[in-house]
């Protein structure tokens, strides 16, 4: 395989893209990029530091001066934000929410952007979010789009949330999710939507050792 190799996987919220990007990555040797934990440490720091929320300026200063680093340890990849593991600060449905009010400012996107594609120049990376192959790697050697239903999104959630003690109704849980969707498919800038040349997979049937089979497989064939 080539030293410079980039994937691409794009999805919506729950569509399994993390823990198959992740799975992907360290079977291939490869770096994994999360970018939505980028766009969530901006909010994180914004939150903290109680900055205006609704000033565009504001958050694009603070996106402009974070360091965000991301560290493998064991099995997950730590997420450090000027210098404090945030890993699960940023996980939190307050973050969450915010996210999507920060993620679509133009110019915090720029920033960002621009650091991912630093990240990828060298190759070997496995890269995650929603607009990869669309907009920061549209020349990515492959790339995939995960989907699955809203209500089996929301099943997984569901399971993730029980796993920790916590409780929330399915229903409200599939309609997060739609919204969620609805904001990120139909904002402005970068909107969520497969690039042409991608692999569309739908993983509502699929466990997750069946869509890195069929990931791998793709890459495979297409690695000189
Ligand atoms: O994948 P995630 O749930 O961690 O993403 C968090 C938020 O960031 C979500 O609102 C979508 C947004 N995001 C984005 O706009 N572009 C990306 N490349 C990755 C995430």
């Amino acid at each position: 395989m080539h030293s410079r190799f980039v994937v691409a996987i794009d999805g919506p919220a729950g569509s399994g893209k993390s823990t198959i990007a992740k799975m992907a990555a360290h079977s291939l040797g490869f770096r994994y990029v999360d970018t939505g934990a980028m766009y969530r440490a901006v909010t994180w720091k914004a939150l903290e530091e109680e900055a205006d929320m609704s000033s565009p300026a504001a958050i694009i200063k603070i996106a402009r001066r974070l360091k965000i680093r991301f560290v493998p340890r064991e099995e997950t990849v730590h997420v450090y934000a000027d210098g404090r593991d945030v890993t699960h600060l940023i996980r939190t449905e307050r973050v969450s929410r915010a996210t999507s009010l920060v993620a679509p400012v133009p110019g915090v996107r720029k920033i960002l952007v621009s650091r991912q594609r630093a990240m990828g120049r060298r190759g070997r990376v496995v890269m995650e979010g929603r607009d990869i192959g669309t907009a920061v790697f549209p020349k990515a050697d492959v790339k995939f789009y995960l989907d699955a239903s809203p209500e089996e999104r929301a099943r997984r959630r569901y399971k993730q949330l029980a796993a920790r003690g916590r409780r929330a109704s399915l229903k409200s849980i599939v309609n997060a999710i739609k919204r969620r969707d609805h904001k990120d498919k139909n904002r402005r800038v970068s909107p969520l939507m497969p690039a042409p040349d991608a692999v569309v997979l739908d993983t509502t049937k699929l466990s997750q050792h069946e869509v890195v089979r069929v990931i791998l497989g793709v890459i495979k064939s297409k690695a000189p």
